[in-house]
């Protein structure tokens, strides 16, 4: 068999699989969703679901991509084979599918504001909502960005695993947290800075509702691109001494490191312009804050600049490193099951997203009248693909690890046959067995039939 690509050194696997989960889920989704659920509390519960759901599931993950080094669907077949199983497998790469149709449409609009930084465009004091909602039901300047989006994902993904997707998180990520340290220091020096700090700081608990666990458990999910396939994928490209629990655990660290300290940047922006609200909804990012770069450095318009294009910049960044995962499981699949050059398969992948993403993007206008049960195309798609599949997929994951693979596997894989000590096995097991599916299914029911 021609020789897998793989991840060469211990730092490019943990900024590679940091990459796939730092994105649109920790700049744009987590400040929106910590804005909507009462700030520090939902923070509290956050940390709680990414320790012992997010953690557990990533490391079944891992043990499934690991120990078979193979792509998502390959692997659940050559872990069960001749079973039902490899459903598991086939539901990740197509749901990576379906996000990633629809990812890049917002991926698209986060190059245009980049640009549009980079233009002084956002300077002058305008109504940003029309801006926004012009911009994105254009018929064709959304669709142009989206495009462009996808052939900068296309172009990483066919260097291959080490040149491609390694090479560029190890540039990437470093250059994503200096920008966040920078944009970091701008936001201690605004007026608003302690009333920022104190609303993601002091939890009040008395906002805490069922709905608030149910939506920490499901950022938690989509922050650290759990069961989907993609970090099955990039865990077979994996050595075998890559030390799984540690490698879980520093992602889902550093990852919500991120989404905390992105908080820490917006919302001190946010309180130092009066009357604009801390809960300002999807549009938090696109609407309301380049209002407040505007607003908040009347006076020193070149900081408003600077701190404006810095903060677009991160924010595709972030989302260029998470299309790359989105895209590589299917291109994993397409190149090793259908023995195809990973070339043709990259292309078959970006031309078939194109397509989608093209009728994701017109469906926000032109062909917003088009729907399925009511939902236009780009809210079926994230339907569809988060709340539905995605829950179903985290619970199979944590059944087959938990319950249908062979235990001394799982433990060999752990502990890398036996040579290193993982003192929280029993614990780890008890997770993935009980703990994670019973919740999973607990937000499933609820999102999906209690609304
Ligand atoms: N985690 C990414 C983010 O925070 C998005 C993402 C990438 C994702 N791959 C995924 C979400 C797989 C769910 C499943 O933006």
């Amino acid at each position: 068999m021609e020789q897998r690509g793989n991840f060469t050194s211990k730092i490019g696997v943990v900024l590679a699989t940091v990459g796939s989960a730092v994105g649109l889920g920790n700049v744009w989704r987590f400040p929106t969703e910590v804005g909507n659920n009462g700030g520090a509390a939902f923070i509290l519960i956050y940390l709680a679901c990414v320790l012992f759901i997010g953690v557990p599931v990533m490391v079944s993950e891992f043990v499934i991509g690991r120990s078979t080094h193979a792509n998502t669907i390959t692997a659940y077949r050559r872990l069960a084979p001749g079973t039902w199983w490899r459903v598991g497998g086939i539901q990740g790469v197509f749901v990576s599918f379906l996000i990633f149709c629809y990812y890049i449409v917002v991926a698209g609009w986060t190059l245009h504001y980049t640009v549009a930084s980079f233009l002084n465009q956002l300077s002058a004091d305008k109504d940003y909502t029309a801006y926004f909602q012009n911009f994105v039901r254009s018929p064709w300047e959304p669709v142009v960005y989206a495009i462009l989006f996808i052939l900068m994902v296309h172009v990483i993904i066919v260097r291959g695993v080490e040149h491609g997707i390694e090479k560029f998180s190890k540039l990437m990520m470093p250059l994503l947290l200096l920008i966040i340290g920078v944009l970091m220091v701008c936001s201690f020096s605004m007026s608003g800075f302690s009333e920022g700090i104190a609303f993601l700081l002091n939890p009040d608990f008395s906002k805490v509702t069922a709905s608030v666990v149910l939506s920490a458990v499901g950022q938690a999910f989509y922050s650290l691109s759990l069961a989907m396939g993609c970090l099955c994928t990039y865990a077979s490209y994996f050595s075998s001494d890559t030390n799984l629990v540690k490698t879980a655990l520093s992602v889902s660290l550093i990852d919500t490191c991120v989404a905390v300290l992105c908080g820490f940047i917006i919302f001190p922006a946010v309180f130092s312009v009066p009357g604009v609200e801390a809960d300002a909804g999807p549009g938090l990012v696109f609407i309301t804050l380049p209002h407040v770069f505007n607003t908040a450095f009347h006076n020193v318009p070149l900081i408003g600049y600077l701190f404006s294009l810095l903060f677009y910049v991160l924010l595709m960044l972030a989302a260029l490193t998470s299309a790359i995962s989105l895209h590589e499981p299917i291109t994993a699949y397409l190149h090793e099951e259908w023995h195809l050059s990973r070339k043709r398969a990259a292309w078959i992948v970006t031309s078939g997203c194109m397509l989608l993403g093209v009728v994701c993007s017109l469906s926000m206008g032109v062909w917003n009248d088009f729907r399925i049960g009511g939902l236009c195309m780009f809210d079926l798609f994230d339907f569809v693909s988060a709340k539905i599949i995605l829950p179903l997929g985290g619970i199979l994951i944590c059944s087959f690890v938990g319950w249908k693979l062979n235990r001394q596997l799982v433990y060999d894989e752990v502990t890398n046959r036996g040579s290193l000590r993982v003192r929280l096995f029993g614990v780890y097991i008890f997770l993935v067995r009980w703990v994670a599916p019973l919740a999973i299914a607990v937000i499933f029911y609820n999102e999906l039939f209690r609304k």
